[in-house]
């Protein structure tokens, strides 16, 4: 499989990790395509490896086997310089727990990966706050934001590069029902309005089934969500 309309894609990808105890097989061959303008959550239960295959589609890490490509380029082999930059340009991160730089303001926060890219975009870092409606909040520290803002300045940043698609993990996951709904809006206007594309891993059915697809990670395959109980 490697379909260039895909912006990602995996081909029986497998993950194994070396314990003392022994090899652990989290992904048995996962395949997958992540197409312009998706909105694709993957569920699963907890421990079967959702951070694990978001982490190698990202190119944080890598597969013990399969394939994986970035628009039709084989991103398995390439070298780790080469893997950085696509991660850096054309990637974009959102973590359960935001992972925001304490030290730096909101505005400094979402323009970090601009200075890292060396692009010099302040218009659309512009933009993307007053999207996340935080452009008059852009002087604050992080230590001064809600839960659910700090998450709303982590979905800016990742989209500060105008990355091809943007990987979250448990985006709503640290949240109150009432922000994780504001926050799944904001993800689902993001994508609808603006065509940003998602791939979202969440533990929440009914959030999932929000999104355009939806898959499930079972026995360390995907699957659609709806087959997991027929087994
Ligand atoms: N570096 C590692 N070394 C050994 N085992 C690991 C490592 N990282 C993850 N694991 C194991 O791999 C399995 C999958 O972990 P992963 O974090 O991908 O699960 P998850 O589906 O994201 O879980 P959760 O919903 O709780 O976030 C777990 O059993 C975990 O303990
Ligand atoms: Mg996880």
């Amino acid at each position: 499989m490697n379909n260039a309309a895909a912006i990602l894609s995996a081909s029986g990808l497998r993950k194994d990790y070396d314990t003392v105890t022994g090899s652990l097989e989290i992904l048995r061959g996962v395949n997958l395509e992540v197409c312009q303008g998706e909105m694709l959550y993957i569920t699963g239960k907890s421990g079967c490896g959702k951070s694990t295959l978001l982490h190698l589609l990202g190119g944080l890490d890598r597969p013990t086997d399969g394939k994986l490509f970035f628009r039709g380029r084989e991103m398995t082999g390439m070298p780790e310089r080469e893997i950085a930059r696509i991660r850096c340009r054309n990637i974009g991160f959102v973590f359960q727990f935001y992972h925001l730089l304490p030290e730096l303001t909101v505005h400094e926060n979402v323009l970090l990966p601009t200075l890292i890219a060396k692009k010099k975009d302040s218009g659309w870092v512009k933009e993307v706050l007053k999207r996340v409606k935080l452009w008059n909040r852009r002087t604050h520290f992080p230590s001064e934001l809600s839960g659910g803002e700090k998450q709303r300045v982590a979905i800016a940043r990742a989209l500060a590069n105008r990355p091809d698609v943007v990987l979250c993990d448990e985006p709503t996951g640290n949240l109150d029902e009432e922000t994780a709904g504001t926050i799944t809006s904001l993800l689902a206007e993001l994508n609808q309005k603006e065509g940003h594309t998602f791939l979202i891993v969440t533990h929440d059915e009914e959030i999932a089934r929000t999104g355009s697809r939806s898959l499930t990670l079972h026995e360390g395959q995907l699957m659609p969500a709806s087959n997991v109980f027929k087994h």
